[in-house]
């Protein structure tokens, strides 16, 4: 098989990733225990789902009651439209309703909706969701989807891995608040970095020590993430949650020693036992390998990697700019010619410590500075 298919075939199984309930119930938690009142009387879509199973839909629908929803609505994509479609069988829920049809099983994508009792048990809960099939196929982009995301007032769904640059874009031109999960690599992507920056867009609460495990119908391993054949489940690292919702973690202020302190016992090889710390050729700043090395008491530009944003209070640092990208940071000194970049690739989009004669560029970074109250 030619590599382009290979990669092809990776992509299309990368999208079937499936949110685990507890890891749902943690994100939200943190929402509620900073407002008990965010989900009052609004309507909640859950796009990009599969309701009849989905822990979103399950989740949302078991609380509805309790977090005041008005209306919950989540749609799911047609089989026949998703990349990698395998041994699809309709669920005796949707075989048992009069109007099941067996061309639109496949073709059409469906809408569950809750708003009141329907079973009259004076619950209301995942048994009163109601349901039809979609006029077209689910598609996040399609006038019927984007006409939902108008009418509602809160988006949350774990989207397509391969669409999510383009759907993270749907979501911030709705202008409606979003709890959506996504590689944190996608904070370098030029439509987010500004979004992120200007504390329009946040990280959420997290996943465990930074590792996501989602369910999949697919045993095998993946090329950025390891599938458990015991658990069924892939583990991603990098994953997040992001948001524009406001939580309290964002309001924490990481501990942090000072500088003198770091250099003479911090934990990082890197750091310890050092003069000072490293400066930049091409930033006027210092170079700040590890979040937890960060010191406390330096006033300058520093960058950092780029999961110090997991652990970001913008109460405590702004953000100035990111190295990887277009930099209007201002903290910018030098641009490398063709000739000093020939024996190491793309120095201007890197910070740059310079050794002797040789160039070290570090990852990409965020560049912050502690705010002054
Ligand atoms: C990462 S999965 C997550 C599913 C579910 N939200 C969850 O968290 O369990 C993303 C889902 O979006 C579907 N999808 C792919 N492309 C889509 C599109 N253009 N519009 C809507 N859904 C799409 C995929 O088939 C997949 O079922």
């Amino acid at each position: 098989m030619p590599n382009s298919n290979l990669t092809e075939a990776q992509r299309a199984k990368n999208d079937e990733f499936y949110t685990q309930y507890p890891d749902i119930e943690k994100e939200i938690s943190a929402y509620l225990d900073f407002n008990p009142d965010v989900f009052r009387g609004k309507t909640v879509l859950l796009p990009c789902d599969d309701p009849e199973w989905s822990n979103f839909t399950k989740y949302f629908a078991q609380n509805f009651e309790r977090f005041g929803l008005k209306k919950l609505i989540s749609t799911s994509y047609a089989v026949e439209s998703k990349k990698y479609k395998s041994g699809y069988q309709p669920t005796l829920f949707e075989t048992r309703a009069s109007y099941y049809d067996e061309v639109k099983t496949v073709q059409n994508g469906k809408i569950f909706s809750l708003t009141h009792d329907k079973t009259g048990d004076h619950k209301v809960n995942v048994d009163d969701l109601e349901w039809h099939y979609l006029a077209g196929d689910g598609d996040f982009r399609s006038p019927e989807i984007k006409k939902l995301r108008d009418e509602s007032d809160i988006i949350i769904t774990n989207p397509p891995f391969s669409l999510f640059r383009e759907f993270l874009t749907w979501i911030i031109e709705s202008g409606k608040q979003f709890i959506v999960i996504g590689s944190l690599n996608a904070i370098t992507y030029k439509e987010i970095f500004p979004l992120i920056k200007n504390d329009k867009i946040w990280l959420g609460n997290g996943f465990h020590a930074g590792n996501a495990y989602f369910s999949t119908p697919f045993a095998r391993d993946y090329g950025d993430g390891v599938y458990n054949p015991e658990t069924g489940l892939v583990k991603f690292r990098n994953v997040c949650w992001f948001t524009n919702l406001d939580h309290g973690r964002r309001h924490q202020p990481l501990p942090l020693m000072t500088m003198a302190d770091n250099l003479k016992y911090s934990k990082h090889k890197e750091i310890k036992g050092k003069q000072s710390y490293d400066r930049y050729d091409n930033y006027n700043a210092i170079e700040v390998p590890f979040t937890d090395s960060i010191p406390s008491d330096f006033d300058g530009v520093m960058g950092v990697p780029i999961s110090f944003l997991d652990k970001y209070s913008p109460d405590q640092f702004e953000i100035l700019g990111i190295t990887d990208r277009i930099d209007n940071s201002g903290v910018k000194i030098k641009e490398y010619t063709e000739q000093d970049m020939s024996n190491y690739g793309d120095l201007n989009r890197r910070g740059v410590i310079k050794i002797g004669d040789e160039y070290k560029p570090t990852y990409a970074r965020l560049l912050i500075r502690k705010r002054t109250i």
